[in-house]
């Protein structure tokens, strides 16, 4: 098997290619531009409205960012976004095996998973931080919405499956991701957001100004792993 180097990523204006349901993207490999990946706007459709990301106030925050960076400006060839049916291909399933077990997902398995969630607006809040050199996915959030009849017919979050790849973390990432999950629960109204966690990863959640309630615990019965 021969290796191969990605240089660069390039995407063309729809405006210069005949069909404009079409995104062109492409890698450069061993010297040479491939534009093999091609996306309709179908598979680049959000899976929320990401002008929410934008009207996040990070002007003040619980993380400590240095330098300062924000769901606007991640990073450097960075950008943070909600997840779309195209991150398949940018490996956003790879990531979560960073995470936890996964298990088999093919892409018509993904695809049908996002329709659902798509299909239930204003639950599922899934984020993908992607290097935009590499055309990949590096990081990844969800907050769920849960709709409830206590607290005045109340509404709460949950966060779940925070990632970052390997190769991109200290960079800050992990932080902006949950501080952008729970400005994200407190702009939409909830009354409280909450994530389980390992022991181990106590103090990277405090940081962000989550803590232990005394008294509550997590409860769990497994029907399977
Ligand atoms: C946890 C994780 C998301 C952190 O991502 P990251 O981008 O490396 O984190 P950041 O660069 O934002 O780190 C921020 C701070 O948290 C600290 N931190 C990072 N990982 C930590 C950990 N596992 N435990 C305690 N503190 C941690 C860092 O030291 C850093 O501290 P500083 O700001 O004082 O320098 C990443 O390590 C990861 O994906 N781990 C595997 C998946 C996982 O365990 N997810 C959490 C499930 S509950």
């Amino acid at each position: 098997m021969t290796s191969c180097e990605i240089r660069e990523s390039f995407a063309i204006d729809v405006g210069t290619i005949p069909n404009p349901n079409l995104f062109m993207t492409g890698l450069m490999i061993n010297g040479f531009r491939y534009r093999s990946l091609i996306k309709t706007i179908e598979e680049e459709e959000p899976l929320f409205d990401g002008a929410i990301l934008r009207k996040l106030d990070f002007s003040s925050t619980n993380a400590k960012f240095n330098p300062k960076i924000s769901p606007e400006h991640p990073g450097e060839n960075l950008i943070m976004r909600p997840l779309c049916p195209a991150d398949y291909a940018r490996g956003f399933v790879e990531l979560l095996r960073q995470l936890t077990k996964v298990g088999d997902v093919s892409q018509e398995d993904f695809i049908a998973r996002y329709k659902s969630m798509k299909a239930c607006p204003d639950t599922y809040y899934l984020v993908v931080i992607v290097d935009v050199n590499v055309d990949r996915v590096v990081g990844a959030a969800t907050m769920a919405i849960e709709n409830k009849f206590i607290h005045r017919c109340a509404t709460r979050g949950r966060i779940e499956d925070v990632v970052v790849c390997n190769e991109m973390r200290g960079k800050q990432l992990g932080k902006l991701l949950v501080e952008t999950m729970l400005k994200l629960s407190e702009y939409i109204g909830c009354y409280k957001t909450t994530l389980d966690c390992k022991d181990a990863m106590i103090p990277f959640y405090q940081q962000l100004g989550l803590h232990p309630e005394p008294g509550n615990n997590f409860m769990v019965k497994r029907f399977h792993e």
